[in-house]
């Protein structure tokens, strides 16, 4: 394993999804508007190239936001990384202005975070997986450490090579969750791997499939394979009664303003579980109306018709998994009878969800030096950096994983830009200071 002495870097970014490169425009902005030396940045992101959940760049999928909450906007309305921006370069301003939309398609928003990551690609690494963080040798001594070192595992073969940051900022992403004993495989799949799995079948062989969750990627993949697969029968496996609306109304979608996020940080602990206790339906196992209808349009379609093909099962969890040939047998549970059910399927996707970021396994033994809370969960102060003990003395900042103390927006798009640039103000601050402080 190599290390360098060229490479100190003021901020070491792991994972370049939107988070991390709404950062990186934080940091760019920051050094045209102040002309001061730059703040020195790298990331590394393990996929080969960019790429924002494409295995769910379903066609016709629209955002769940509105394209002012972009990379940039809500920090600084006028950058050349907005949304704005990128549609102006791209000569399309005044005919997306009259599609009268605030919602535009997930592939026209990917093009959008392409646009502007190839105007920072010097420096992020591709095929660079962070493996893991850790304290200096030199800080065995019981010196407090300025820096930290980061572990690059290069994806094409050529090795592992240490990094050194004097702050990291940790956006590794929402971890996809699976049930309780259901184990992947090239027919079992979840819908993080969706596209990329079924772009590997031959359609003709997929005759029944069946999608398990009441969430939004489920009836998008629902809608999906009902729609690109004229000859298989759909099989929705709904853990509710039917799909619930996702609330958008303007009132609800307010616990998603920057300003939630200080009503939530400094809130009690009833303060912030009345956020999740009232708002929950604003993002989780919820659906967007108009795919909803879209769905409920489909089944109507077919009783006018007289066929079926498209199968609601209600009220329905999956209690196994088997595979019989290059079948898999699925045994149902139904909350309406208490028989247990089987069904036959061709390709059974889980749509069952995302856990949240969870910074622990990167941390390793580095962790016994961040701080938790009574609950054990990590201490996080108000500009999204780890409570860490005096030894540390370099900044940990996460991007993701704070729900705890941060609220709804920690995995979402509504407040990357604000956040990001709260990242950058601190990481610069401490770096005029001499160093982030530390708590005992
Ligand atoms: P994101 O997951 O995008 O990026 C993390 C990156 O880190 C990935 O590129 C990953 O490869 C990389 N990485 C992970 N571990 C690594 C390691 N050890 N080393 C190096 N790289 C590593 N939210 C919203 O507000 N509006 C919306 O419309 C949507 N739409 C949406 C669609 C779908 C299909 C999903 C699953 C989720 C959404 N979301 C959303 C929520 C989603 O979390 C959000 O859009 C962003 O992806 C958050 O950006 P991040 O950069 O934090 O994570
Ligand atoms: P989700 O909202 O967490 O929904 C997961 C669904 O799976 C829930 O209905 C859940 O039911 C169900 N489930 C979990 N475990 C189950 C089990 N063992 N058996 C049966 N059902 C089970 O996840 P998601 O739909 O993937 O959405 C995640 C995030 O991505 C959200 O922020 C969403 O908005 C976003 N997203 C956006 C787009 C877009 O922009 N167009 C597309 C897809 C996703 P319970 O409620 O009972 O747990």
């Amino acid at each position: 394993m190599g290390t360098s002495a060229q490479e100190i870097y003021d901020v070491v970014g792991i994972g370049f999804g939107p988070s991390n490169l709404s950062l990186a425009i934080a940091l760019e902005e920051h050094r045209v508007n102040f002309s001061e030396s730059p703040v020195t940045a790298a990331f590394f992101e393990r996929q080969p190239s960019f790429g924002w959940h494409r295995n769910m760049l379903l066609p016709s999928t629209t955002m769940q936001v509105s394209f002012l909450k972009d990379l940039a906007t809500f920090r600084n309305p006028v950058s050349r990384f907005s949304f704005v921006s990128y549609l102006h370069d791209s000569g399309r301003l005044a005919h997306f202005v009259n599609t009268q939309t605030f919602f535009p398609t997930r592939q026209e928003f990917h093009q959008y975070l392409e646009w502007a990551e190839s105007r920072l690609a010097d420096r992020v690494s591709y095929n660079s997986e962070i493996t893991g963080i850790r304290l200096p040798p030199a800080a065995a001594s019981g010196e407090a450490s300025q820096y930290v070192q980061v572990e690059v595992r290069n994806g094409n073969g050529a090795g592992t090579r240490l990094v050194n940051a004097r702050n990291v900022a940790i956006s590794t992403g929402l971890v996809p969750r699976m049930p309780d004993g259901a184990e992947r495989d090239e027919r079992v799949w979840h819908s993080s791997e969706f596209l990329a799995k079924f772009q590997q079948m031959k359609p003709e062989e997929l005759k029944r499939v069946a999608v398990v969750g009441a969430g939004q990627s489920a009836a998008e993949i629902t809608r999906f394979l009902y729609d690109s697969l004229q000859h298989a029968q759909v099989f929705a496996i709904v853990p509710s009664y039917g799909y619930s609306v996702a609330d958008d109304t303007p009132f609800a979608n307010q616990v998603f303003d920057p300003s939630a996020v200080d009503d939530y940080y400094f809130g009690t602990g009833p303060t912030r579980e009345a956020f999740w206790h009232y708002h929950k339906n604003t993002n989780y196992s919820v659906v967007d109306d108009e795919v909803i209808r879209d769905l409920h349009r489909r089944a109507y379609d077919e009783d006018v018709c007289g066929t079926k093909r498209l199968h609601f099962l209600n009220l329905t969890r999956v209690n196994e998994i088997k595979r019989v040939g290059n079948e898999t047998r699925v045994s149902l549970e139904s909350l309406l009878d208490s028989n247990a059910q089987e069904l036959d399927v061709d390709a059974l996707v889980f749509a069952t969800g995302y856990d949240a970021m969870e910074p622990s396994g990167l941390l390793g033994d580095l962790d016994r030096y961040c701080l938790r809370d009574e609950s054990g969960r990590h201490r996080v102060q108000r500009d999204y950096r780890l409570v860490t003990t005096p030894a540390v003395s370099c900044g940990i900042y996460l991007q993701g994983g704070t729900e705890h103390t941060h609220g709804l927006t920690s995995s979402l798009l509504s407040n990357i830009a604000v956040r990001s640039g709260e990242i950058a103000d601190s990481i610069i601050m401490g770096r005029a200071e001499g160093g982030p402080e530390t708590e005992q």
